[in-house]
This record gives C-alpha cells, structure tokens and sequence, in this order.
C-alpha cells in the first residue's frame, strides 16, 4: 500500500503545493512511482507546475461525483517519469476522508507515495486529509504568522492522530542572517513545536520551475535540497546540513 503525505500549512502561501511538487518530483526520479493529488478545490494550481494543464479531462471533483473512472483523471507529468496528478476539483467541493481512503485504496498498490497537497488553513479539509495521512509534512515560511500557522496545523495533526508530524521551513534566505525578524532556525523549530525534516531555500529558480511547468533545474540549490528531503522520508539518514 501507498505511503500517504500530507503537505500542510497554517497560513496560505507557505509553499505546499511547492514541496508537494518537488517533493514528487524527487520520489519519482529515484523510482519510487508517486501520485500527487491536489485537495485545494477551486484554487487548481499544480496542474501548470507540472506541465499538464492542456492534458486534463476529468479531476478530483468528477472522480468523487462518480463521473469519470479513478485512472481517467490522473494525468501524467511529461517531464517525469513515475510522477501524475489528480488535479484540484474545479469548483469548491468537499473532500471526505472516505473518498481519500477510496482512491488511495484504488490506486495505492500502484504507487508508493501519495502526496497530498491540502488547502491552507486548520479547518474540516486538514482533518479529513489528516484521517489518512502516514506522515504530515508542516511548510512554514520564517515569517512569525506562518510559524504560528504551522503550529496550530501541528497540533491539529497531532489531535488527528498523526504521529509522524514534520516541520519544512520553506523560502528561507540563503544567507542565514536575513532569517530576521525570527533570527535563527531553532526559534522557528521551538516556535512550530515541530522536529524539522528539510528546509528549502528562497530561489528565483524554484519559482520559475513552479510558474513554467518545467523541472527544476539542477542549478537551483534546491534541486539538492528536495533529493535529500526525499530520501529522508525514504527512510535514510541524510544529515541536515547547511551552508
Ligand atoms: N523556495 C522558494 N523560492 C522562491 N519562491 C517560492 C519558493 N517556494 C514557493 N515559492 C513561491 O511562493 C508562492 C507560494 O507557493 P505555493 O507552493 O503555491 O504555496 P501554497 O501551496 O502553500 O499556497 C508561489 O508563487 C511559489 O512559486
Ligand atoms: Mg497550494
């Protein structure tokens, strides 16, 4: 069966959809097939990071209103290879943790991992997602308000039942002393309440492989960053490490 991740945030534009994109993205470049399956209804977005917008037919919504079969709406990465996406329902449409248990049942003896990209916020779509979730990865920016979001997403996890919670400090400076006003690392872990698995870097490249639909370039330093991140959650002993 399926590894089920779950990318959070407290507050919006923290960088889920980011890491749920790189992040598969990685996953599948090591062979290990995943399936990304965006539960952000109406707000649709991964579909040009990976560079399927001309290809989808049915979504997240047809599939839950029975109208399409499960394998009709996944569409493909063309870029990598291992890698689809349930795109986002079109409309706003609630996503019942029965119909996430359903597709993953579905479709998980054919993936290893299931990433889902779920809205922002602690309300009833974190705690559906959450009754299905293996591993909740928490994405905070360093900005005082995301790091209070990841920990109020933490503790909704945690009352969830999600054991396995993870904080990824998304968009930070690469020169370590811009982190200002929340001045190292340590104060945004202490502040998330979150044992920290990865931290991505702030990157003009990053962006553009999320905005043109391309795969990130290995001259990000992110592009690094996302293999390490996901051999961790392959269960390796990568270290930390920061220049
Ligand atoms: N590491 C990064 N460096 C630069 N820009 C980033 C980085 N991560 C995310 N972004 C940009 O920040 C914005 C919000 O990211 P996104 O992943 O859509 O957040 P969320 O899904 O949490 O709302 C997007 O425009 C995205 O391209
Ligand atoms: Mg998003």
């Amino acid at each position: 069966m399926a590894k089920i991740i779950l990318a959070a945030s407290g507050k919006g534009g923290a960088g889920k959809s980011t890491v749920s994109a790189l992040l598969g993205e990685a996953l599948a470049s090591k062979k290990h097939k995943t399936l990304i399956i965006e539960l952000d209804s109406g707000l649709r977005s991964l579909d040009v990071a990976l560079g399927v917008t001309e290809n989808i037919v049915f979504d997240l919504g047809d599939i839950i209103r029975g109208s399409c079969d499960m394998k009709d709406a996944l569409a493909p990465c063309p870029f990598c290879e291992g890698l689809s996406l349930i795109p986002a329902a079109a409309k706003p449409a609630v996503i019942t943790a029965g119909a996430i248990n359903d597709i993953s049942s579905a479709l998980g003896e054919e993936y290893e991992y299931i990433i889902l990209d779920c809205p922002a916020g602690i309300g009833e779509a974190l705690e559906n997602a959450a009754k299905c979730a293996d591993l909740a990865l928490v994405v905070a920016t360093p900005d005082p308000s995301s790091v209070r979001g990841a920990r109020s997403a933490g503790a909704l996890l945690a009352n969830c039942g999600v054991k396995n919670r993870r904080l990824v400090i998304e968009r930070c400076p690469q020169k370590a002393k811009k982190l200002s006003p929340i001045n190292n690392l340590d104060e945004i872990i202490d502040g998330a309440e979150l044992q920290l698995i990865g931290v991505i870097w702030e990157d003009p490249l990053t962006r553009s492989a999320m905005d043109s639909g391309a795969p990130l370039s290995y001259e990000s330093p992110n592009y690094q960053t996302f293999r390490n991140l996901s051999e961790r959650i392959c269960g390796k002993n990568i270290p930390l490490g920061f220049k």
